[in-house]
C-alpha cells in the first residue's frame, strides 16, 4: 500500500506542476491574505486539484493544505500547493510544490517540485533521499567560513527576533541567504546546495518533506511530529552534522536524537 502512495505521489505532483506552470509568467491578479504573505488563482488551483486527486484515490485518508486547511487523520497528505508564491507572483522561477505523506504524525515519505526546472526531490523513510530519481547527500562542507545557512521569515516573527539570530548566523562566520521558498531550501541541504536551513517558525505544509529530505540523505534535524506541530508549525532547523550543535544553539532550537543515537 506504501508503495503504491508512493508511486500515486510522484505522478500526481508531476501533473500538479504542469498546472501550476499553465501560470507562471501570467500572474496579473495577486491577493494578500497578510502582511508580505501573496495569494494567486494558481495556489487554489493547485489545492482543488491535489485535494480531489487524493481523496478519489485514498477516499480513507485526511488531507491538510495551507490554502483549504483540513484536519488532522492517522494517514494524512499535508499539501502546500505552491511553496514561494511571491517568488511565483513576481516571475522568479523558485517556487516548489510540497506534499508530505504523514502516518500517525510522522512523516513516511516527502516530495518537492520545482516545475520549472523539473526537478522532483523525493524522501522515504529508512530509503534514502533523490532528486530525478539519482541519490543525494548533504554538503560535506564543515567549516562555519564555508557554509551558507538560509534563514527563513515569514511576518508571524518579529523584527528583533529575526534579527538576532541572523546577526548570530553572521557572526559565526555563516553566509546567510533567503530564496523565498522554505521547502525548496531544505530540499536543497538534502542535495548539498545549502549546509543548513533554518527558520524560527514554519508551517507543516512548508517542511514536513523537507525535514524527511534532509534526515534521509544525512542531515540533522530538529524534531517536527505529532498533531499540534502538523496543525500550528513549529520552528525548523536542518543542517550538515557537523554545524548542528551551533547552529541550534544560536537559533534555540533544539536538535532531535540522531539517527546514529536512536538505533
Ligand atoms: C512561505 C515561504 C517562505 C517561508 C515562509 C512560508 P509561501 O510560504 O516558504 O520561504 O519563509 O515560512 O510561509 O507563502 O510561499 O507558500
Ligand atoms: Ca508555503
Amino acid at each position: 500500500m506504501l508503495n503504491d502512495k508512493v508511486d500515486f505521489c510522484r505522478q500526481i505532483i508531476i501533473r500538479a506542476g504542469e498546472l501550476v506552470m499553465q501560470g507562471f509568467g501570467q500572474v496579473r491578479a495577486v491577493q494578500m491574505k497578510g502582511r508580505q504573505d501573496y495569494l494567486t488563482e494558481f495556489d487554489g488551483r493547485c489545492e482543488t486539484f491535489l485535494r480531489q486527486a487524493i481523496s478519489e484515490a485514498y477516499p480513507n485518508d485526511g488531507f491538510f493544505g495551507e490554502e483549504g486547511g483540513g484536519s488532522d487523520a492517522a494517514t494524512l497528505w499535508v499539501v502546500d500547493p505552491i511553496d514561494g508564491t511571491a517568488n511565483f507572483a513576481r516571475n522568479i522561477p523558485h517556487f516548489c510544490i510540497a506534499i508530505a505523506y504523514v502516518e500517525n504524525g510522522r512523516a513516511e515519505f516527502g516530495a518537492i517540485y520545482n516545475p520549472v526546472l523539473r526537478e522532483l526531490h523525493f524522501a522515504q523513510r529508512g530509503h534514502g533521499a533523490t532528486l530525478n530519481e539519482q541519490p543525494i547527500h548533504i554538503s560535506d562542507v564543515t567549516a562555519a567560513e564555508a557554509a551558507t545557512v538560509e534563514l527563513g521569515w515569514s511576518s508571524r516573527i518579529e523584527k528583533h527576533d529575526y534579527l538576532g539570530v541572523m546577526n548570530g548566523l553572521l557572526e559565526f562566520g555563516f553566509n546567510v541567504r533567503r530564496a523565498g521558498s522554505g521547502a525548496l531550501g531544505l530540499a536543497y541541504v538534502a542535495d548539498g546546495r545549502n549546509e543548513a536551513y533554518v527558520e524560527r517558525h514554519m508551517n507543516s505544509w512548508d517542511c514536513m518533506a523537507g525535514l524527511l529530505m534532509v534526515e534521509e540523505a544525512g542531515g540533522r534535524v530538529c524534531s517536527f511530529e505529532g498533531r499540534e506541530k502538523i496543525l500550528r508549525g513549529g520552528p525548523v532547523l536542518a543542517c550538515v552534522p557537523d554545524l548542528a550543535e551551533p547552529i541550534s544553539d544560536i537559533m534555540g532550537i533544539p536538535l532531535a536524537a540522531s539517527r546514529e543515537e536512536t538505533r
